[in-house]
């Protein structure tokens, strides 16, 4: 049997020669981050991209973009397919990785195939980068059974990986970059510097983080891309770094007698068609003129109706209360928003666009974090422009790219202090953490992760000191499929509090992390 039996029972070595990456998925996040970074760390001798997987029906497009952007690698390319891994494609990947003597595998593709590839590697025993989120499920926001999936499927995943590390010490990074950025790791020093002199955890939090973007009905109902036609949204494109986050920080603020025994979560979801409730097909009709906007748009105002029913969120507002022996001891507040302040002024995008970054995205980010009467951390991002090419020059300014301020604001007579106010910008965090590279911020933070796993693999990092190791992700990956639990009970009519029992031992040999319902 193929699928299941385990094949390695080897022990990891650091390695000498450089590491040897295959890249799943050779999509525009992987053009923008791996691909590019993966050129820097072999002109370092450090690791090299031997090869890179795509779907066929990609192929000529993939082949013209390696030709020009990574010639050398191997190209392979397999069957559309999201779980599980067909057979034939286990035999064809099994050979690759077995002739290319492959030591990490990058996970970028399409979320839906992401389980299936990580249970694969597993089963080959290879270090494992995975981009988030860990996985999505069609169909969330209406069944229940799908929205507890998504807990189901990280259990499986983690499953595999901790047998895996009953016979070899690998990783298994999650992508989620905000754990390699300076102003993220900066902000958790500062709860737990709290904690430390103080005892006082996170006791509440506001994130709020807006994609910037404005997708037109027809493009949100036909649009493959980070979709809402499959039944899930924001919370799954986006929105797992803020869960991500809101863990993080909350994390930093724990002590063994202050963690929190339970979450409770309660969504609330902005969907496609209440939206066009707010913004209707004769605003769009007035904005872009009648005649231009039904001739783009492809459907009928009630054909568009009918498509969205079913449809992912929109926008998400997640309310969470952190309990302890059943009360609530802090309180989370998340926005993930698809839509606000954005560029988009045209009607149509072209031939191949670029969907992410190309459609007038401006990304606004802000999180603050409370640390009862001792401290409130202020961070705050804000793009002005959607094209970088027509920003002005990125400097660390409100509204230009490298926008990014961290303001800790402290009791300072109580802690012994001299100012009630400091703020970090992003040449000061450069400063603090030794990071500066040039160009745009936070693409720079998103090659962190490639350098942790070639520092593992170069002997230089403990797999217990790697910033976003799969074990680490359990609360997040919970908190995801509780916000469509949540939203798919409140769509029942039944209660929307969706809970998460947190009472587990997080010893290694005793680890089982929370599980979301279906009931
Ligand atoms: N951290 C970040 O800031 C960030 C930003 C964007 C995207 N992402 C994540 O990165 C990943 C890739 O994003 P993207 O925007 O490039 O996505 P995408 O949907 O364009 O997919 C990437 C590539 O995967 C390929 N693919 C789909 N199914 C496949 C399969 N079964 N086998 C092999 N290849 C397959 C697609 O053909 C495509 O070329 C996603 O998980 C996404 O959530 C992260």
């Amino acid at each position: 049997m193929p699928l299941i039996t385990p094949i390695v029972a080897a022990v990891s070595e650091p390695t000498a020669k450089p590491a040897r990456f295959l890249l799943v998925g050779v999509g525009p996040h992987a053009k923008r981050t791996f691909i590019k970074h993966l050129k820097v760390l072999k002109d370092e001798g450090k690791a090299e991209l031997v090869a890179a997987v795509d779907v066929i029906p990609n192929q000529a497009r993939t082949e013209e973009y390696a030709a020009v952007h990574f010639p050398g690698p191997e190209l392979i390319f397999v069957p559309m397919f999201r779980d599980p891994m067909p057979p034939s494609v286990v035999v064809q990947l099994d050979e690759v990785v077995a002739r290319l003597g492959i030591d990490c595998v990058i996970i970028s593709a399409e979320p839906e195939c992401h389980k299936a590839y990580g249970l694969w590697a597993i089963r080959h025993g290879l270090h494992v980068i995975m981009d988030k989120p860990i996985t999505v499920r069609r169909n969330a926001v209406t069944d229940i059974s799908q929205a507890a999936g998504i807990s189901e499927d990280y259990h499986e995943l983690l499953e595999a990986y901790n047998e895996l590390q009953t016979r070899k010490e690998t990783f298994f990074l999650i992508n989620s970059h905000r754990r390699y950025h300076p102003g993220f790791y900066c902000t958790s020093d500062m709860i737990a510097e709290i904690q430390a002199k103080t005892g006082c955890p996170v006791t509440n939090l506001v994130s709020t983080h807006c994609d910037g973007l404005w997708r037109l009905p027809g493009e949100i109902v036909d649009q493959h891309y980070h979709p809402f036609r499959y039944g899930y949204g924001k919370v799954s494109h986006s929105g797992y770094h803020f869960l991500d986050t809101t863990y993080l920080f909350m994390k930093a603020g724990w002590s063994a007698s202050k963690r929190p025994d339970e979450i409770e979560v309660v969504s609330s979801f902005l969907m496609p068609n209440g939206f066009m409730r707010s913004v209707t097909t004769k605003d769009h009709q007035d904005i872009f003129g009648a005649e231009a906007y039904d001739a783009t748009t492809g459907h009928s105002e009630k054909q568009v109706e009918e498509l969205m029913e079913t449809m992912g969120e929109y926008d998400a507002m997640l309310q969470i209360a952190f309990k302890r022996e059943g009360e609530v001891v802090s309180t989370a507040h998340i926005n993930l928003l698809h839509t606000g302040f954005s560029r988009r002024s045209w009607l149509e995008n072209g031939k191949n666009p670029d969907l992410y970054k190309g459609v007038g995205r401006v990304k606004h980010e802000s999180h603050e974090v409370r640390s009862g009467p001792f401290q409130t951390i202020v961070i705050d991002s804000r793009q002005a422009n959607d094209k970088h090419d027509r920003s002005k020059p990125s400097t660390a300014e409100l509204g230009s790219d490298n926008h990014f301020e961290v303001q800790s604001w402290r009791n300072c007579d109580v802690l012994g202090e001299s100012d009630p106010l400091k703020v970090y910008t992003v040449a000061d965090l450069d400063r603090r953490y030794d990071t500066q590279l040039p160009g745009i911020y936070s693409e720079n933070v998103k090659r962190g992760i490639l350098w942790e796993a070639v520092d593992y693999l170069k002997g230089n990092k403990l797999l217990n000191k790697m910033a976003s190791n799969l074990a680490d992700h359990s609360v997040p990956a919970a908190l995801m499929s509780a916000a469509y639990a949540s939203h798919v009970r409140r769509t029942l009519g039944l209660n929307p509090i969706t809970r998460i029992d947190l009472s587990y031992s997080s010893s290694r040999c005793n680890h089982s992390p929370p599980l979301v319902h279906k009931c």
